[in-house]
């Protein structure tokens, strides 16, 4: 681990610049923290005019501390931050953990870059500006002035918020979710969530990350240190309102928000997505404390059939729907239960369940070979004590002998099923007080596996391309002014990398049209070629199925003359011929250049799919091309593709190369192309490929 980063996050000894005698100040806070944490390396207060502080000797500034000082908590206020830096780098400061608000989020964004300049002219980190400070139980360390150490845990927090974390960490205590450490990351000025990821992966008092991310500097470097992290991670994303979609240019644009990009990228990068705060703490637990499940195989045991039937509800809403267990495991289970329980699954023990039944049924579906995952449910009844239940389980659990499954636990009742559930956590045991809850969990550790089984890192190979004459052909758009490229030029970078397209070719006379459209073959389409005309066939400039060279001229003459009334300034290229692609599955792909992440693709089904339904999906471009086939079975309209009403499947291994090679390009060109459309693209069935129809390319401003 990188020693400067160890000295910030897990220092031997720590000066607080700004610590105060007054206890209603942060600085005088974060010092009794340090003490009642009992921190085992040096505390050293800084202040001028105290000399001892909480019982501490106090220095009039950092360089006066005669003992080596890993980090320095900052209090002070952000006009002294700077001066404060540079002390600290003079004295060999390792790392800085600026708490004082007042800099980039409230537009001071020079300042806060120069203390980072300075800071890492000495060769210091910086955490922060504007946070809360740093938690950790495993160095018993509130470097923070949140009022105490989390509830102990396997899990590690990060968070953007300052005050989210201090909630958290109070809240660990009531959801009873234990957490090693408590990161606040504020404004990010320096350390950023993709280095705490890779830090947090190599740190063994973290079994699982979890994350409160409001904005990303470097979307690309975050998704890079999620795929390589050896650790399940679980984020809640805050602020995914849309944004920017009514000024886009391309198809793609107006469909691609923060939400769906976010979306995207998170699961690409692997990472697990919580819908609100609840269910991060809710996931939070499973993944912290149990393996991941290696099959599809769930065994859910209930002393109620209610409570299994919501069981059974929430695994097939969150995706893994049951499965009735083998004969064998039947008979194994029918052994612990009266005659009128079932053991087909949920194995439903009924309400004369005791701990015997319990902890028998618990240690052999456990150990069962079939069983992946195992979901136990308990009711609270009158012939029972849920805490001698919760021992039951805990003992058949351990008995089986197993340690590479998962198990989730809930318990339904009052006070004492509350108390039952704090003692199955202590012990490592996930329990909820709700069953689809403990059902969602132990999916997540089901999605967790298949996403670390997922070869992420798979990369498209191009084969033949042409980025310089890719390159040429928007040199002359650019040359000429144009902000978009025509149909044919974009349709000629399409096929610098491979993809598809239909024959076209610009005719700028009749005559020119006629022998164009006799070498491509007939039918052909014609189209108005115009970088003033985006909206081809609003203005009357298309015309398809074109049969015959009379035809040919009568459309040329007609398009012009549609043209030229639509928009009478239009500079006016010519008419492109076209092969005219048999018709069949219409899918649109696109492109967007994403702020945070890069060129992104997309891709949907066309028509209403597309228009009304917003049925698409997006990756962070580049992409293999079994991402891209996961993207064509992530639509919602996913059945169409592979044969509806009699159809037969289409053709989705040429899809997905298609789809690769799009991403590949978009890529390539990322300082060229904002935002691209291929669509139409005609998808066929199986074995004989895709067609792109229409392009269009939309040029980066330069
Ligand atoms: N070296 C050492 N001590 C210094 C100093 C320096 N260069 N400059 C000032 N100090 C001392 C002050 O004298 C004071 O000590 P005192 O109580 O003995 O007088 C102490 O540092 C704090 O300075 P003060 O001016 O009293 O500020 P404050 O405590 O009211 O506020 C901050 C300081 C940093 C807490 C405040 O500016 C701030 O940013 N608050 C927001 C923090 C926050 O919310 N963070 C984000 C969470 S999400």
């Amino acid at each position: 681990m990188d020693p400067i980063l160890t000295g910030l996050l897990k220092p031997k000894s720590i000066a607080i610049i700004g610590a105060s005698t007054n206890p209603t100040k942060i600085g005088y806070k974060v010092v009794l923290n340090l003490i009642e944490s009992q921190y085992k390396g040096g505390i050293y207060p800084v202040n001028p005019s105290a000399t001892e502080i909480l019982g501490l000797k106090c220095y009039p500034t950092v360089n006066d501390i005669p003992y080596v000082v890993d980090a320095a908590v900052i209090t002070v206020p952000a006009k002294g931050v700077l001066e404060v830096t540079k002390q600290c780098g003079e004295k060999g400061v390792k790392g800085l953990i600026i708490i004082t608000s007042g800099f980039g989020e409230v537009g001071d964004v020079e300042l806060e870059r120069e203390i980072v300049r300075v800071a890492k002219s000495y060769g210091m980190r910086v955490l922060g500006p504007n946070i809360v400070g740093t938690l950790s139980n495993s160095d018993h360390m509130n470097a923070s002035f949140a009022p105490f150490l989390p509830l102990p845990g396997k899990a590690s927090l990060v968070s953007q918020s300052g005050a989210l974390l201090i909630a958290m960490d109070a809240a660990t205590y009531t959801r009873r979710v234990g957490f090693d450490k408590m990161i606040s990351i504020g404004n990010m000025s320096d350390v950023d969530f993709a280095e705490l990821i890779r830090y947090l992966s190599e740190d063994p008092d973290t079994s699982c990350i979890t994350l409160y991310v409001e904005g990303l500097h470097d979307g690309r470097e975050f998704i890079n240190a999620a795929r390589a992290c050896k650790k399940p991670i679980i984020m809640l994303k805050a602020g995914v309102s849309e944004h920017g979609a009514a000024a886009a240019a391309s198809h793609t644009g107006s469909l691609a928000g923060a939400a769906k990009v976010y979306s995207a990228a998170i699961e690409q990068a692997g990472i697990t997505q919580a819908t609100d705060l609840n269910d991060l703490f809710d996931s939070t637990l499973a993944l912290s404390l149990q393996p991941t499940m290696k099959g599809d195989n769930l065994l859910i045991l209930t002393n109620g059939g209610g409570v299994g039937v919501l069981a059974t509800d929430a695994a097939e809403k969150y995706g893994l729907p049951l499965k009735f267990a083998p004969p064998e495991v039947q008979e194994e289970m029918k052994k612990h239960m009266p005659d009128f329980g079932s053991a087909k699954n949920p194995v439903d023990m009924t309400g004369m369940a005791g701990n015997d039944w319990y902890y028998e049924t618990t240690k052999s579906a456990f150990a069962h070979p079939w069983v992946d995952g195992l979901v136990v449910l308990y009711c609270q009844t009158a012939i029972t004590n849920p805490a001698e239940i919760a021992e039951a389980i805990h003992r058949g659990i351990k008995d089986a002998g197993v340690t590479d499954k998962p198990v989730t636990i809930s318990f339904v009742g009052g006070e004492e099923c509350d108390n039952a559930m704090e003692w199955l956590v202590e012990r490592g045991l996930p329990a909820y007080n709700a069953p689809d809850l403990a059902v969602k969990s132990i999916i997540n550790l089901r999605k967790q596996q298949q996403i670390s089984e997922i070869n992420n890192n798979g990369s498209y190979n191009p084969g033949k391309i042409d980025s310089e004459k890719a390159r040429a052909i928007i040199a002359v758009a650019r040359k000429a002014g144009r902000d978009a490229l025509t149909e044919i030029e974009a349709k000629q970078v399409f096929k610098c990398y491979g993809l598809p397209v239909t024959a076209t070719d610009l005719a700028t006379s009749e005559e020119e049209a006629v022998e164009l459209a006799e070498k491509i073959g007939f039918p052909i389409v014609m189209k108005i070629v115009s970088a003033d005309i985006l909206h081809k066939s609003d203005a009357g400039g298309v015309k398809v199925n074109i049969k015959n060279t009379d035809q040919v001229r009568e459309a040329y003459r007609t398009i012009l003359e549609n043209a030229r009334n639509y928009k009478p300034d239009a500079l006016i290229e010519g008419v492109a011929v076209q092969e005219m692609a048999p018709w069949a599955t219409e899918v649109i792909i696109g492109s967007i250049n994403d702020k945070t992440f890069g060129p992104t693709v997309m891709f949907g089904l066309g028509g209403i799919f597309v228009e009304v339904l917003k049925d698409v999906v997006f990756r962070v471009a580049p992409i293999s091309v079994e991402e891209a086939m996961r993207m064509q079975n992530e639509i919602r309209s996913a059945a169409i593709l592979d044969g509806t009403r009699g159809e037969l499947p289409r053709d989705k291994a040429a899809l997905a190369k298609a789809l690769a090679a799009y991403a590949y390009m978009v890529d390539d060109l990322k300082d060229e192309v904002a935002e691209s459309d291929a669509n139409p693209v005609i998808l066929y069935e199986t074995g004989k490929g895709v067609k792109v129809v229409d392009a269009r390319i939309i040029l980066t401003k330069k």
